[in-house]
């Protein structure tokens, strides 16, 4: 098995590598007669576009979707709609060391274990390149739930976290790392930066909101909605961590304080008086905002002399030159987005499909 696909109804494949030709994902499942064009997936890809400030990876990749099939007189057709992203700013010469010795933290080393051969350049099928064909699916997944609204943004960088109580949701789009508090925006700026000319890198927790989901998706328990967009979320590139709602932190709460408290609400369904389960219970949603963290890990990519070994297995000292993102969370937002809009439309269908 070779797993390049995900979803179960509203299924999507992803192929190719950084340095190929081009990239592309295939959507299978998609309902007939919704209008798609690729004026509704480019604006998704222009904001995971590499290159647009010096706090991301200065290739400079257009990253303009091409739709070469599923898609007649404007409208989807149900048949498989494929999406192709051409690589046009490739510089495999950078590349020449991580041919020979492995980056620690990188897929290189596994990758050779496994498969005894690697496209090594710009780390081949194993690159965040591959992102932006799950930013193109997730655009056509936003067509199949548009009732829901996904608000992904930058919650900490290098353990520097918002301050909550300065959150503003118009400030995410007014600064280069999708931040809505404005004050950790500037803080940012320094931070980032310095660890950019330090030839270093930094991690980056990104959350993500979807509000408007009904209650009732998902399913207990082999595909529950959290365990979904648990596996969404940990397939993306360098993602360490997930946790749905409080997380982790549910675990220092009481029982009292960690229950969302229900009250008669509107039109028979309960209003809640709190959130920590993130809008899931029982892997099933309940009409509450879907809350997800994810934890992207510090670029393995650095100009920091890491210890190595060799393909031979010689000892060997690695610094990797080439354009890399000094800060990989930041990109990150629109590809979580991308998932939670995967995921939902899937699991929006399979709801659907058994509960009409
Ligand atoms: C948007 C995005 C951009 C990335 N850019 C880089 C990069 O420039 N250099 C790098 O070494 N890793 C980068 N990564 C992370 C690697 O792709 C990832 O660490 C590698 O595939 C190994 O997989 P793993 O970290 O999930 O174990 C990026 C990840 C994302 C999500």
């Amino acid at each position: 098995m070779s797993f390049n696909s995900f979803g179960r109804v509203f299924r999507f494949s992803t192929w190719g590598e950084s340095h190929g030709p081009a990239i592309g994902a295939m959507v299978d499942g998609c309902p007939p007669g919704l209008a798609l064009s690729e004026a509704d997936v480019q604006p998704f890809l222009d904001k995971r576009r590499p290159g647009t400030s010096k706090f991301t990876t200065q290739r400079q990749e257009p990253d303009q979707v091409r739709i070469l099939s599923g898609v007649f007189e404007g409208k989807t057709t149900g048949t498989p709609i494929s999406l192709m992203i051409e690589n046009v700013d490739q510089r495999s010469k950078d590349y020449g060391d991580v041919a020979k010795a492995y980056r620690p933290g990188h897929a290189d080393y596994a990758y050779d274990a496994k498969y005894g051969f690697r496209d090594y350049r710009g780390g081949g099928r194993s690159s965040a390149r591959e992102t932006a064909s799950r930013v193109a699916a997730g655009a056509v997944a936003r067509l199949v739930i548009p009732e829901v609204t996904i608000l992904g943004y930058v919650s900490a960088i290098g353990g520097d976290a918002i301050d909550p109580a300065h959150f503003d949701a118009a400030e995410i789009g007014n600064n280069p790392f999708f931040c809505p508090d404005a004050k950790a925006a500037a803080r940012w700026e320094k931070l980032v930066d310095d660890a950019r000319l330090a030839g270093s890198s930094l991690g980056a927790v990104v959350e993500c909101v979807a509000t408007g989901v009904p209650a009732g998706w998902g399913a207990p328990l082999y595909a529950k909605l959290d365990a979904e967009l648990a596996s969404a979320m940990m397939s993306i590139n360098a993602v360490k961590g997930v946790e749905i709602g409080d997380g982790f932190a549910a675990a220092a709460l009481r029982g009292e304080e960690n229950a969302d408290p229900m009250r008669p609400g509107d039109a028979g369904a309960p209003a809640f008086l709190a959130n920590h389960a993130g809008g899931i219970a029982g892997g099933i949603s309940t009409g509450q905002p879907v809350r997800v963290r994810v934890a992207f890990k510090p670029t393995s990519s650095i100009l920091i002399p890491v210890e190595t070994v060799t393909r031979e297995g010689q000892a060997s000292d690695i610094i990797t030159k080439g354009r890399h993102d000094p800060c990989v969370g930041i990109r990150g937002v629109p590809v979580v987005e991308a998932m939670m809009a995967l995921v939902l439309a899937d699991h929006k269908l399979l709801h659907r499909a058994q509960c009409g």
